[in-house]
């Protein structure tokens, strides 16, 4: 036992001691962990939204921070014993700014929203009443459920659309990418208490200095929802909503390679506002060991070898946009500027109409299930003037950060474009292709 506990990395051996204790107390659960940890190692996770967490970030979760209630605010608390999480949490807050370039003179950090969507509730709550009204991005132009879905009858489904009053700004049909003069226009007629920006679906880097000028123009606040792109801003390698947005929300599991939760920064003017739309308002004890992850995460974006990472999350990207052109696939807004892309499955350009193997009614749910079948997961999704349903849209989504993650780079985005080719148009054996994603994976660890 010993000499083969020396043969594992420190890590290693702390996750064998979780799941030893795990296989015998709980093997039902134990079982399913070992499954999901082969398919998260065999196939290719392209869903733009998804990463892996570092073992450190991992170790930090399953820390006893996860047994402390922790109700107010570090110095503040409702609890007795929080001594240890003011500092973890003072500690999260400071990384945040510095991983920004922000002063604490001038920014707020809060972590303790347990997702972006409720830290995007939690901002709309802070600095609005009940009522007054909203602009957003259309969730099928690429927007957000938490931005104030309601379906186009007018029946609201987010819960912000039903306490708010939600417009939308979309993309322009002929290039999909938005004209910020009309969605100043817009602005001026719908006259909203705020604005956001931010998408789910949106390949093209946003101009928060543009969105920012337009909100305060009608005297709107400005919310830049940077749930995705949280990592790339991190790393430099996409512009930055600060100092132009009043608030910026943010998950920290997708590019920033954390824990699942969320990061909200405010201009120190909301700081209490929002600090009391999280808690009371929204939450009761905050998830310690979340935020105690938060802060290792973002210990680990101050690296070089995180700046590295998110420059090639991009490069990968752009490399599978433009071998995904080349087999004639049509992707929004011609290609990408980060790490997802948008394809449009109606038409297929090199081929003229539509793609193959079943032209009349390959839609996005279909080549996401096929897509899986081959040991490419990604998602189905709306496009912008989406002819579809939301169950059976017209677009997949991709996306690189977990497969960047994984070390993969130019080659081997080319061999999944070339596999994407094959399932969708070709209509090759998914089996066979699953058998060649396989090998591939088995050279890159997670
Ligand atoms: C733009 C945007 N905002 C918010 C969210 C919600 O994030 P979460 O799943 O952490 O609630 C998402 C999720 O993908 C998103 O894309």
């Amino acid at each position: 036992m010993f000499a083969k506990k020396t043969l594992l990395n420190y890590d290693e051996q702390e996750e064998t001691k979780i799941f030893m204790s795990l296989k015998i107390i709980d093997p039902e659960i134990f079982n399913l962990i070992k499954k999901e940890e082969q398919r998260q190692k065999e196939k290719l996770t392209m869903i733009p939204s998804e990463n892996y967490a570092s073992p450190t970030v991992r170790e930090a979760l399953a820390s006893v921070f996860t047994n402390k209630y922790s109700e107010g605010e570090p110095g503040k608390r409702y609890y007795q014993g929080n001594e240890f999480v003011d500092e973890m949490e003072k500690l999260a807050n400071t990384r945040a700014l510095k991983v920004f370039g922000l002063s604490k003179e001038k920014w707020h950090v809060n972590c303790k929203a347990v997702s972006a969507s409720i830290a995007n509730l939690a901002v709309i709550t802070a600095l609005l009443e009940p009522g007054q009204k909203i602009l957003s991005m259309d969730l099928t132009h690429g927007g957000h459920l938490s931005h104030g879905w309601k379906l186009s009858s007018g029946k609201p489904i987010a819960f912000s659309s039903k306490i708010f009053n939600i417009s939308y700004y979309g993309v322009e049909k002929n290039t999909q990418v938005f004209d910020y003069d009309k969605i100043l226009k817009l602005a001026k007629k719908e006259k909203p208490q705020l604005l956001i920006s931010g998408g789910t679906a949106y390949a093209r880097d946003i101009d928060y200095k543009k969105m920012a000028t337009i909100a305060h123009a009608v005297g709107a606040y400005y919310l830049a929802d940077v749930a995705h792109e949280a990592g790339l801003i991190a790393g430099k390698v996409l512009k930055s909503p600060f100092p132009h947005a009043d608030v910026v929300t943010m998950s920290t599991q997708k590019t920033l390679r954390g824990p699942r939760g969320a990061i909200i920064i405010c201009k120190n003017e909301f700081k209490e506002k929002i600090d009391r739309a999280i808690f009371p308002g929204l939450e009761g004890g905050p998830f310690d060991n979340v935020i105690t992850a938060i802060a290792v995460c973002l210990k680990e974006a101050m690296y070089p070898a995180f700046k590295n990472y998110v420059k090639q999350i991009i490069k990968n990207a752009k490399i599978l946009a433009d071998e995904l052109k080349k087999y004639g696939f049509n992707l929004i807004s011609g290609g990408t500027d980060k790490h997802l892309i948008l394809i449009d499955l109606r038409h297929n350009v090199r081929l003229g109409f539509k793609t193959q193997p079943n032209p009349n009614d390959l839609n996005g749910h279909d080549a996401a299930v096929l897509l899986d079948q081959a040991g490419i997961v990604c998602n189905k999704n709306t496009v912008p003037f989406e002819t579809g349903t939301p169950f059976r849209p017209s677009g997949i989504r991709l996306g690189t950060p977990a497969l960047t993650t994984r070390g993969m780079k130019e080659k081997e985005m080319k061999q999944i474009a070339k596999w994407i080719k094959e399932v969708l148009i070709d209509g090759r054996d998914t089996k066979e292709v699953l058998r060649e994603v396989k090998k591939m994976t088995r050279r890159f660890m997670i």
